[in-house]
């Protein structure tokens, strides 16, 4: 039996792709979300859903306890770095304290893993060669801040309470489910327009680099760290691929994909991008070294680029 799975935040994007990885392993995964960007439809009908927030540490007890998991993969979180330039408590409200609850509940139930969901990008800041886990940490956002602190006491609670504990430092995640009203779904808001036969907006000059990993990719590193066998209670992998495209070469490959997967039912060829003012404050590069994944975990990003689009392309032109 491969054991009890609770994934926070497990009707989001990432979160309902590691609960469909669980499932295909044998695993019995149950969420906790409070569905404030998370929804029901992500999740397969037959796995149970506590609707539930996590800065409310009652409510995060009574479902650890119920659950009673021997995992735990925390991907809850406020994910958007604007808004935590707008409002920085409420993001550490979420992404410290609330994570701290969850901590606390799993230390009370005797959790033995817990495996949290980072991100790379904005924990490394500005590089043009792939960042490995040991580069400078230089986060700038209350977002990025927050992940860091997250890492933090994550490995505190490892160091004193005997968890055994990952982080994964996610690159640039895409892929079915992304939300297109979220900030950092640059592919989900270009699949969109594209399928609507709308110009994509690039900002700026769009040459501005990212490492985009396929999300069931990222799914399978979450399956991967409760594996592994660490001498260390704490340890940090980068889930990407080492490989970075600017958002021009984006665009160009997901029309291409567009043409592919759903060219005979547009009505004409989807129109050139058009060019709006760059984002303040947006990173030109951002690469991270899968190295250590591939090393230690036995992490290998399977699908390439343009096979991630096509498969986004058709998830996005079934579900329009
Ligand atoms: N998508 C990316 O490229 C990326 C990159 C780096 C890190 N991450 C991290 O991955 C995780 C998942 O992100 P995602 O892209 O799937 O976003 P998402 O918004 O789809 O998922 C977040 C989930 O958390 C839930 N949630 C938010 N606040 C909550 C609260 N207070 N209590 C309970 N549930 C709450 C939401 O309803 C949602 O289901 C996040 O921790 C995010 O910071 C994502």
């Amino acid at each position: 039996m491969a054991g009890r799975v609770l994934v926070t935040g497990g009707a989001g994007f990432v979160g309902s792709h590691v609960v469909d990885a669980l499932l295909t392993a044998g695993y019995s995964p149950f969420v906790l979300d409070n569905l404030s960007t998370g929804r029901r439809e992500n999740l397969p009908p037959d796995v149970p859903l506590y609707v539930a927030d996590i800065r409310d540490g009652a409510e995060v007890d009574r479902v650890v306890a119920e659950v009673r998991p021997r995992y735990v993969f925390h991907l809850a979180a406020q994910i958007s770095v604007s808004r935590s330039v707008r409002e920085p408590d409420y993001d550490a409200d979420v992404n410290i304290l609330g994570f701290l609850r969850v901590l606390e509940a799993c230390v009370r139930h005797g959790v033995e893993r817990v495996v949290f969901a980072s991100s790379g990008g904005t924990l490394y800041g500005e590089v043009t060669h792939p960042a490995t886990e040991d580069s400078p940490l230089r986060p700038i956002s209350p977002y990025g801040l927050s992940k860091l602190a997250g890492e933090q006491y994550l490995a505190f609670y490892a160091r004193t309470h005997g968890l055994k504990a990952i982080s994964l430092r996610y690159a640039n995640v895409y892929g079915p489910r992304q939300d297109p009203h979220g900030e950092a779904g640059v592919v989900a808001i270009f699949t969109r327009r594209l399928l609507a036969g709308q110009p994509p907006i690039i900002n700026g000059d769009g040459r501005y680099v990212r490492d985009y990993v396929y999300v069931e990719d990222v799914a399978r590193a979450h399956l991967q760290a409760l594996a592994v066998d660490l001498p260390e209670p704490f340890a940090a992998f980068n889930v990407g691929t080492g490989v970075g495209t600017d958002v021009n070469r984006l665009e160009q490959l997901l029309r291409e994909a567009v043409l592919t997967v759903a060219g005979d039912a547009l009505p004409a060829p989807p129109p050139p991008p058009q060019y709006g003012p760059p984002r303040p404050g947006d990173l030109r590069s951002s690469i991270l070294s899968p190295d250590r994944a591939r090393q230690v975990l036995g992490f290998e990003p399977q699908v390439s680029l343009p096979e991630g689009l096509r498969r986004t392309v058709r998830w996005f032109a079934e579900h329009r």
